[in-house]
């Protein structure tokens, strides 16, 4: 299994450690590698809380995480951050680009870190660019392109490190339906083809219907969707 949440509660409390929101209660999750998992829920009940969980971006008060058998709560905080850069790739709702950035520098800040052949990531960002359609715009910063571009960037950019996991929280949320289209056929074949499994929180049926499995998160635990 690539990641496991085992019966995991998260709950939000006050400065004085007074519990306001219990979030998540005993929930699990299993994704298998190049899995490709929807999950769907009411505003508030929990779903970006699950996403941060999964992305060791904040840390359950009950239950575990595992990573390839491994569970993530004995890393530091340094070895989290390279985890993290290494085997994740985040979307988020609004793409989080850097305004000042091109996009060409956008997509390769996550691999600057790695100290790996640049040449190498030169190569895989011209790739990905060319077939996201993006390559003649690689100039232009973020203030410049359209929603979908900004989108498709950010999945160019969460993908530069060939991840083993895409996180996505409400990728198409800000597209029109062309463009919402367009970005989850791109999402689902690169997961296809590089093996990558995807954990997306989606309230468009389209999105989910390409996924390998729908979830519902209610009252702080997933029940997969039946009808579907
Ligand atoms: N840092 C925080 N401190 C306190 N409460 C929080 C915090 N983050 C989230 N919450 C609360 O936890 C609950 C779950 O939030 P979360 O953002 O996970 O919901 P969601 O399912 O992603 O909702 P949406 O569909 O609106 O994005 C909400 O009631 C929210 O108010
Ligand atoms: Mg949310």
């Amino acid at each position: 299994m690539l990641l496991e949440a085992r019966n995991i509660s998260k709950s939000y409390k006050s400065r004085y450690g007074r519990t306001i929101r219990e979030v998540l209660n005993g929930l699990s999750l299993a994704v298998g590698e190049g899995k490709r998992i929807a999950i769907t829920g009411p505003s508030g009940s929990g779903k970006t809380t699950l996403l941060n969980l999964a992305g060791t971006l904040d840390f359950p008060d009950k239950g575990e995480i595992l990573f390839r058998g491994y569970s993530l709560s004995g890393m530091n905080t340094a070895e989290l951050a390279a985890f993290r850069n290494r085997e994740i790739g985040f979307v988020f709702q609004s793409h989080h680009l850097l305004p000042q950035l091109t996009l060409w520098e956008n997509v390769l800040i996550p691999a600057l870190p790695l100290n790996g052949n640049m040449k190498e990531v030169y190569k895989r960002a011209e790739e990905l660019l060319r077939e996201t359609g993006l390559w003649d715009i690689r100039h232009q910063k973020p203030g410049e392109l359209s929603g979908g571009e900004c989108q498709r960037t950010a999945v160019v950019r969460a993908l530069i490190n060939k991840p083993s996991l895409l996180l996505a929280d409400e990728p198409t949320g800000s597209l029109d339906n062309r463009n919402a289209s367009i970005l989850t056929e791109l999402l689902t074949s690169l997961s296809a083809r590089e093996n990558i499994a995807m954990v997306v929180v989606t309230h468009a049926p389209g999105v989910a219907s390409g996924m390998d499995k729908i979830y519902k998160l209610k009252e702080g635990r997933l029940t997969e969707n039946s009808d579907s």
